[in-house]
């Protein structure tokens, strides 16, 4: 039988948050990464360029023979992910599959809230999407969510620009904004893949009292959980424990930056998208 790596998909670099989760708690599988850092960011795009995008995206991941893609990018998993799923994948291969981070990021809060007030910071998009509120309503009817769209945030990140003073007045803005709308929260969601990078200062201007939960670890658990249940699907998947690196901006400038997010060398290659 074939076996293929499992695709793992983020607008630009966000998603290596994800990734180097779900490889320490699946690090036999085999991965390919792309980021379409030539487009970043999506979080302030209309729905209809977030699905086309994304979709170009997925497709380019299948034709490098995944047949499993996390979408390791809420912006996407808000504005695209459903679309995908009903829609397309009929079309392209049922036998494929296309996951999302929101609704595992959900199922673990209801463990982390002690007030059930919560708090997300995301993009516009996801914010607007009102995918999380949607998802929480379905799991939890006590948990009440106030949110905070942080557009600063993820062209700092992508430019190499959050670790300066300049990085703290945005970061600061939306922390207080989001905990002013609602000064019972006592959990933070980092709604974004992009946002564990700078999860330092977050932590620094929420306070003591407030948890701030990054989703990485929980989209790793539930991707496991996922691969136990599909018998099927975990045994098509390829295992060597290597990871390609794939963008589509220069990679030159993807690899210098992504081997300082995940602390160690990585090579990766520029992909053309059709
Ligand atoms: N990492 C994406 C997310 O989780 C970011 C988005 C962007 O490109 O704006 O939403």
């Amino acid at each position: 039988m074939e076996t293929t790596p499992v695709g793992i998909f983020d607008s630009g670099y966000g998603g290596l948050t994800i990734l180097e989760k779900i490889r320490a708690r699946l690090p036999y599988y085999d991965y390919v990464y792309l980021g379409d850092n030539a487009r970043t960011p999506y979080g302030s795009r209309s729905f209809a360029l977030v699905y086309q995008y994304t979709l170009q995206c997925v497709e380019a991941l299948f034709a490098q023979g995944c047949r499993l893609v996390i979408l390791a990018c809420n912006t996407a998993s808000a504005k695209a992910l459903r679309t995908i799923q009903q829609r397309d994948l009929p079309r392209i291969d049922p036998h494929r599959r296309v996951l999302g981070v929101i609704r595992p990021t959900v199922e673990a809060l209801g463990q982390l809230t002690q007030s059930r007030h919560v708090g997300l910071l995301a993009t516009s998009g996801t914010v607007q999407s009102g995918s999380y509120p949607a998802e929480i309503r379905k799991l939890f009817h006590d948990i009440k969510i106030e949110a905070e769209a942080c557009p600063m945030w993820v062209p700092m990140i992508e430019n190499n620009e959050f670790d300066n003073a300049g990085a703290d007045f945005f970061i600061r803005k939306n922390v207080e904004n989001l905990l002013n709308k609602d000064p019972e929260i006592d959990t933070i969601i980092l709604g974004c893949t992009h946002y564990p990078l700078i999860i330092k200062k977050i932590e620094k201007y929420a306070g003591k009292k407030v948890k701030i939960f990054s989703q990485g670890e929980v989209v790793a658990h539930s991707l496991a959980d996922y691969l136990q249940r599909h018998s099927e699907i975990a045994e098509r998947c390829s295992t060597g424990g290597s990871c390609r690196y794939f963008t589509t901006e220069a990679s030159e400038q993807f690899c210098c930056r992504a081997s300082i997010f995940l602390n160690e060398k990585i090579e990766a290659e520029h992909l053309e998208l059709k």
